[in-house]
């Protein structure tokens, strides 16, 4: 994950990520006013800045709440989301308080980064960059799924997914794994060759 650059331009980023990944989006204005997805995500920004401040965290929780009234995307500020995230059509996304998302992902709507213990620490999932998580579908624990996979449309993920790689079904499995990368041979000219 990138660092983040001043928050207006982190905000302007979202928006072109949203253009750029629908091609049902015809001009930044209509992503803007039209996508709860993005809309959940710029406020999900604000809160997360709140969230930092232990005096704020309770506001930070109202306004994440009241956005998913607005948006049908819940997102707790506590979570960590990389730059130019995604979310299409927004109703139904779930994204637990210690979940980490990297950059440049998509969440199709009814998508949850949920927990399965009540228990505190780190119990939500970890993205990286460039994941798809289709519609309906449930990552849940603390699993990590690696940088460029997809996830099908209502799988449930319940264990680590590598990167480049396809999950689908329930409980998830990989249908589509990286292709292998040929063993590395070092082009070594041994000097013994020419005595
Ligand atoms: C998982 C996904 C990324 C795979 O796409 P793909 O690389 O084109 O793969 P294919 O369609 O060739 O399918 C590969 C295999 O996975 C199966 N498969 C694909 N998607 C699946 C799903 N969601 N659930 C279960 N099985 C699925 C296919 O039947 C196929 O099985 P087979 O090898 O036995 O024939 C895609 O199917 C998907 O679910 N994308 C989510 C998109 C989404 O949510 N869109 C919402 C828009 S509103």
């Amino acid at each position: 994950m990138t660092t983040h650059p001043p928050f207006l331009a982190t905000l302007q980023e979202d928006l072109r990520a949203a253009r750029d990944h629908d091609p049902a989006a015809r001009s930044l204005l209509e992503v803007a006013l039209g996508y709860p997805g993005v809309h959940a995500v710029w406020v999900y920004r604000l809160a997360h800045r709140m969230w930092q401040v232990p005096a704020l965290r309770l506001a930070a929780r109202l306004l994440s709440q009241a956005t998913r009234s607005a948006t049908g995307v819940e997102i707790h500020p506590g979570a960590v989301l990389g730059r130019r995230l995604f979310i299409d059509h927004g109703m139904g996304v779930v994204v637990g308080e210690t979940a980490v998302v990297g950059d440049d992902v998509v969440l199709f709507h009814g998508a949850t980064l949920g927990g399965t213990s009540m228990r505190h620490g780190k119990r939500h999932p970890t993205l990286g960059d460039r994941v798809v998580v289709g519609a309906g579908a449930k990552v849940l624990g603390p699993v990590w799924v690696g940088d460029d996979a997809r996830i099908g449309a209502n799988a449930v993920v319940i264990r680590d997914v590598p990167p480049d790689s396809t999950a689908v079904g329930v409980p998830a499995t990989v249908r589509r794994r990286p292709a292998p990368v040929p063993p590395f041979v070092a082009e070594v000219d041994d000097p013994a060759i020419y005595i």
